[in-house]
């Protein structure tokens, strides 16, 4: 069967030499082409963020946070002996995402207002970082076009224009309120920053949830890109992960609203791994080997079957009869038998994903290992995602493979645990601070 043969020892092993190949040629042709060069499959987008946290912010700041399954909007207040945070989160409606751009960005400024009013703030002008993870090529701190929209958002009208003069144009349209917006920000540097305020060691970030990326500090003198065409790639643009591709992820990219797009983040991330397992499902009730060959229209359905599903049957303390229970509430009615067939696809899927993480991982950090000719490196990495901290073997498996692929680097996974709002918060106290 093919859920057999997805999970097959000889599989595992074959996908983590290929992935172990692929590392090692997209180091070359990947990382260090994409920090020469614009248009590589790699963007590898500089962020203008050129240290750390050193402990010294100070002040209130205001963190705006889209990107994830939420806009949050948050207030910040560095003090000497602790940090205080308030948020709020807002649910961004499926007709904003794919609206017009003065709809979405109207959308937050409204959102903002609201969480002002909450706070009783709406008469101060406080600096804020804005999170805004999608890729975005930026030419300061405060100003970034957008590359293209991911993760599902297809706004109109915002690609290759500056989000950060898009959001102040929004607060200007409602003028309610006003913000000194000082920082624009992706939710890996974000999760980068709020880890390495407690950790020092902390200069890589991730994000392993609906969308799947990753930063790190790199050195200065290693960034050479030229002024060249704006044409970038995504990872898995060219084809480079053509022998991992399946037939299943050609129909989810096909079905998908940027098809041909981000051809990783969709072997990967929780915006799509519920969406791969639909098809395996599909396939295999087609082929008759499951839910007796009876193609119902739930399972026709796309996006039925979301990636929290995944976490939920694959955990270790759910018995056959509780897995069946959960199909049956998504109206797929299966015996225990084809339970377990689903709980196996759904291994292989999310196994796949974080194995494709670590190997990414693995890349960067000895990379940086290289570049600083150690022996040895002991770094910490910033990680937030749903995919990561819900799902039961995610993590772990993404940890034994960095361990098998980077065998000379200690690499300690920190889950961020205030999101990446409070890294865009401590960018803006940095970057105030210095224009003091
Ligand atoms: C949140 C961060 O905690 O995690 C966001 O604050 C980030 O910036 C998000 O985008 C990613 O997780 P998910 O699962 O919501 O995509």
């Amino acid at each position: 069967a093919v859920a057999q043969r997805l999970t097959s020892q000889r599989r595992k092993v074959r996908l983590l030499d290929f992935i172990r190949f692929r590392c090692q040629e997209n180091r070359e042709e990947g990382l260090e082409a994409g920090l020469k060069s614009k248009g590589c499959t790699i963007k590898m987008l500089p962020s203008f963020v050129y240290h750390t946290p050193d402990g010294t912010e100070r002040g209130k700041y205001l963190a705006l946070d889209l990107g994830g399954t939420n806009f949050r909007a948050m207030l910040v207040r560095f003090k000497r002996q602790k940090t205080r945070l308030y948020h709020k989160i807002y649910t961004i409606p499926l007709e904003i995402m794919q609206g017009t751009g003065e709809e979405l960005f109207d959308h937050l400024a409204q959102c903002v207002c609201d969480f002002l009013d909450y706070m009783g703030l709406k008469n101060v002008r406080l600096p804020a970082g804005f999170t805004f993870s999608f890729p975005c090529q930026q030419s300061d701190i405060d100003t970034g076009t957008l590359v293209s929209w991911t993760k599902g958002f297809k706004a109109t009208d915002c690609e290759g224009e500056d989000v950060v003069s898009m959001l102040r144009e929004a607060i200007k349209r409602r003028n309610e309120f006003d913000l000194d917006i000082v920082a624009l920000v992706n939710d890996t540097v974000g999760t980068m920053m709020s880890c390495a305020y407690e950790d020092p060691k902390c200069e890589v970030g991730m994000i392993a949830g609906t969308g799947s990326n990753l930063c790190y500090m790199e050195e200065l003198r290693n960034i050479e890109k030229l002024e060249q065409s704006n044409k970038w790639g995504g990872l898995g643009n060219d084809r480079c992960l053509e022998d991992i591709i399946t037939l299943y992820d050609v129909e989810v990219d096909i079905h998908s609203v940027n098809p041909g797009k981000q051809r990783f983040e969709k072997l990967t991330s929780g915006m799509y791994l519920g969406e791969i397992v639909r098809q395996v499902l599909l396939d295999l009730t087609r082929r008759g080997l499951l839910f007796k060959g009876h193609v119902t229209e739930t399972l026709k359905t796309p996006g039925i079957f979301e990636t929290k599903y995944l976490s939920q049957i694959e955990s270790d303390h759910l018995a056959l009869l509780q897995v069946r229970s959960i199909l049956q509430q998504l109206g797929l009615h299966g015996t225990c038998d084809d339970s377990i067939i689903v709980k196996e696809v759904c291994g292989a899927v999310s196994r796949r994903a974080a194995q494709m993480c670590g190997a990414g991982m693995a890349a960067v950090v000895d990379k940086i290992r290289e570049d600083r000719g150690l022996e040895r490196l002991s770094i910490t990495v910033g990680v937030d995602g749903a995919l990561y901290k819900l799902h039961p073997h995610f993590s772990q498996v993404l940890k034994e493979t960095v361990g098998v692929m980077a065998p000379q680097c200690d690499v300690t996974f920190m889950p961020s645990e205030e999101g990446s709002g409070k890294g865009a918060a401590l960018i803006a106290a940095v970057v105030r601070q210095k224009l003091r």
